[in-house]
């Protein structure tokens, strides 16, 4: 019986059974809460026989993204484009023309604007250019932000090949845990992060000759805050040059916030591209996806495919069904090579995208949002879009973040299709209908600042001195609520004092390159001397969800092996007990097979302890161990996570202050046992609010570690037996 129904896995360490089929229909039910449903359960198997054509998923042409060149064949032949030196393929794009003439701009205006089709050479070739123009003399540097860091490593990765330089020498990059720079590095790619934290070490950012703001255009909570700080600089330091550059949009209100600069247009250089929608909605958009990747290999002529899903587990969900297919269909159908990319792949395996495809075969990318306007990967002309991303959204009023899938806006789904035609006439597949196009699609995507929490981005701006929130130059503010809830929230977690000045703990808590309550989960650990395992829990709640491997056919050994590490208490100690246990190791790659962990995500945790135990030192905290007293690990994350609590009621959990209803993940090892009281990492809404990453408290904790937050009177338990106390009552009276 061929499965209709995707074998969803929801990350690796998917549930086993009636949780995956949960799972499904949570899946399912977000796919069809927008473009509307076709009944899952009912539906025939089908798509089994793609090649004999029997069901296919029927596509109609509806509209032409207009290009502005004429159509022309595919690229014959990618070696020989390779053969081609690098400098041929600079001049070969479509910024090159401009050189002299945007340098001449930028020498006369402080700030530039830069519009330009995605793929025209933005940010691999100005930084270079101002490198030739002797932009970096005298151990000036260059920044370049990119809102993601897979875009930053692999950008200069590029640039580094395109200059005959080793990566990390004249050119390097620096994102979250991972710096690739040194002395020499005057070409800095970063994300919009990193340059947002340069700010606490050099204010004035003296030592940079050129900012450029890459990418504006997506509105991050870091590009949207660097802006205010940026155009304060470039006013007292005459001599900085900043240059905002986005793919077309929005360009006109950059330039009415930097006091009308002016706008250089690097012109397009796009083909036409046909855009196709499905008849009927898709209920299941991944099995959709894997359907018509296969469909459009064998009937469209060469061409490589770029598919956008929205994170790591789906692509690698994506990727395996794939595979399995192609296998299966064996000698039947040409070489399909399946690449995945997303924010968390090693470099190893970013670098094969950009890799040209062998003759004959063909190359499908299954990429999240990154694909869409930070990398540009040569040779694709089929773009297939379900039209989903995964968006964080805020809701200020009960303090609550949740990574939702949704539907894309227009602007994105534009952007999308404009993938296809960069080397040629391309087609665009949306696996939603033209009416969903029209009718459900925003039209563009809300900035970041307006649908996130603000804690981490208010502690730097008070550590940087700016106190006046309410009056921070924003290009979008963000809702008056967050901010106030931020700053109540710095204030309970003592970064703040009553006055909304920032307190000793809040400058250490600053210090930290992470949250603000991992910060303070952090510097309590001190307290409780057990810092060498609430680092550990702070790497590894850093690679969250991608720690477990689940693969199809070893599901019950996997999932054996996954409980296997379960420890009374919570989920934050399952992933102290799976480090120790690697560590006790000798950080072993077989081990890590043999139990069904990831390696590579350890190994990055491996990093992330390292660089954060470096930083000890720096916020006043020693090393000590809790010698198997998990009490006090269970307190010091307390510490830091006071505001995610929720409590067992007879309706189920509860969060404690704003009385949400939440569930607990059915991945978590506390799934079963539902405790009376917890407090979670994270939330994740998809068909309800899941607490990931849980952990048992007992309330008496919360008013040990946060007394100022909360009052003894609501930590009352209405469900608590009240024969016991009595009887103790009764004894002490006794006496
Ligand atoms: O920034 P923009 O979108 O305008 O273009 P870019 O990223 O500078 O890309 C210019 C060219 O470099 C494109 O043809 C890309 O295919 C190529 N590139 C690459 O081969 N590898 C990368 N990691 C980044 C860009
Ligand atoms: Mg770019």
């Amino acid at each position: 019986q061929p499965a209709r129904a995707v074998d969803l896995v929801e990350e690796e360490s998917g549930a086993p059974g009636e949780e995956q089929r949960r799972w499904e229909e949570a899946r399912l039910g977000a796919a069809s809460l927008k473009f509307g449903a076709r009944d899952a359960a009912s539906q025939e198997p089908k798509y089994q026989l793609v090649l004999e054509e029997e069901e296919t998923i029927e596509f109609v042409r509806a509209t032409q993204l207009q290009g502005d060149e004429e159509p022309s064949a595919p690229p014959t032949s990618t070696q020989a484009q390779q053969k081609e030196s690098i400098q041929a393929v600079r001049r070969s794009l479509p910024v090159f023309p401009f050189r002299e003439e945007l340098l001449a701009a930028i020498a006369n205006h402080q700030v530039l604007i830069i519009e330009g089709e995605t793929g025209s050479g933005k940010t691999t070739q100005i930084p270079q250019y101002l490198f030739e123009e002797g932009y970096t003399n005298k151990g000036m540097k260059i920044a370049c932000t990119q809102p993601r860091r897979v875009a930053a490593m692999s950008v200069a990765a590029r640039v580094a090949r395109e200059m005959g330089v080793k990566l990390g020498n004249e050119v390097g990059y620096s994102i979250r845990f991972e710096d690739c720079t040194s002395e020499r590095t005057v070409l800095r790619y970063m994300t919009d992060g990193m340059l947002l934290r340069e700010f606490l070490s050099e204010p004035d950012l003296a030592s940079y000759s050129v900012v450029m703001v890459d990418e504006a255009h997506e509105r991050t909570l870091h590009t949207d805050i660097l802006f205010g700080l940026i155009k304060d600089v470039a006013r007292f330091r005459p001599e900085l040059k900043v240059l905002v550059a986005s793919a077309t949009m929005d360009t006109a209100r950059f330039s009415t916030f930097f006091d009308d600069a002016p706008v250089f247009r690097i012109p397009g250089r796009r083909f036409p591209v046909d855009i196709f929608y499905t008849k009927a909605p898709e209920a299941d958009y991944l099995e959709a996806c894997v359907v018509s990747v296969l469909q459009i290999h064998v009937t469209q002529p060469p061409g490589d495919i770029l598919v956008f899903l929205t994170g790591q587990e789906e692509i690698e969900a994506a990727c395996e069904m794939l595979q399995d297919r192609c296998r299966r269909l064996g000698s039947k159908i040409r070489e399909l090579l399946v690449l995945p990319i997303y924010a968390n792949l090693p470099s190893d395996m970013q670098a094969r995208i950009f890799q040209p495809t062998p003759p004959g075969a063909r190359k499908v990318v299954v990429a999240t949002n990154i694909a869409e306007t930070s990398l540009t990967i040569e040779g694709i002309i089929y773009v297939l879009d379900p039209g989903f991303c995964k968006q964080k959204s805020y809701n200020p009023r009960t303090g609550m973040e949740s990574l939702t899938v949704t539907p894309c806006s227009k602007a994105s789904a534009n952007q999308r299709a404009g993938r296809a035609g960069r080397v040629a006439a391309g087609k665009c597949f949306r696996l939603y209908t033209a009416w969903a196009y029209q009718h459900e699609l925003e039209e563009t995507t809300v900035p970041e600042i307006q649908r996130t929490s603000l804690g981490n981005v208010v502690l730097l701006l008070k550590s940087l001195g700016i106190h006046d929130l309410m009056h921070f130059d924003f290009l979008d503010p963000p809702p008056y609520e967050t901010l106030l809830l931020a700053l109540e929230q710095l204030y309970a977690l003592g970064a703040l004092n009553h006055l909304g000045e920032l307190t000793t703990s809040g400058r250490k808590m600053a210090e930290l390159p992470v949250d603000p309550m991992l910060s303070k989960m952090i510097l309590a650990s001190e307290k409780y001397s057990c810092s060498e395992e609430i680092l550990t829990v702070a790497a590894m709640l850093s690679v969250n969800n991608s720690i477990f491997y689940r693969p199809k056919d070893k599901v019950v050994h996997a999932d054996n092996a996954r409980v296997n590490f379960f420890l009374p208490g919570g989920d934050h100690l399952v992933l102290l007990n799976v480090y120790t246990q690697w560590a006790e190791s000798g950080y072993s790659s077989q081990w890590c097979y043999e139990n069904f962990v990831q390696f590579r995500s350890m190994r990055r945790a491996r990093d992330v302890r390292e660089q954060l135990e470096g930083l000890l030192e720096r916020v006043e905290v020693g090393l000590s161990s809790c010698q198997g007293d998990y009490i006090r690990v269970r307190k010091a994350i307390t510490a830091g996570y006071f505001y995610h609590t929720a409590r067992l009621t007879r309706s189920g959990y509860r969060t404690v202050k704003q009385q949400q209803t939440v569930f607990i993940h059915p991945n978590s090892s506390l799934f079963e046992q539902q405790p009376r009281w917890l407090l979670y990492h994270e939330l994740v809404l998809t068909t309800k609010e899941f607490m990931r990453q849980v952990l048992e408290i007992e309330s008496s904790w919360l008013l040990e570690v946060a007394p100022h937050y909360y009052k003894a009177k609501e930590l009352e338990d209405p469900h608590a037996k009240k024969m016991p106390k009595k009887i103790g009552k009764t004894r002490e009276e006794l006496g």
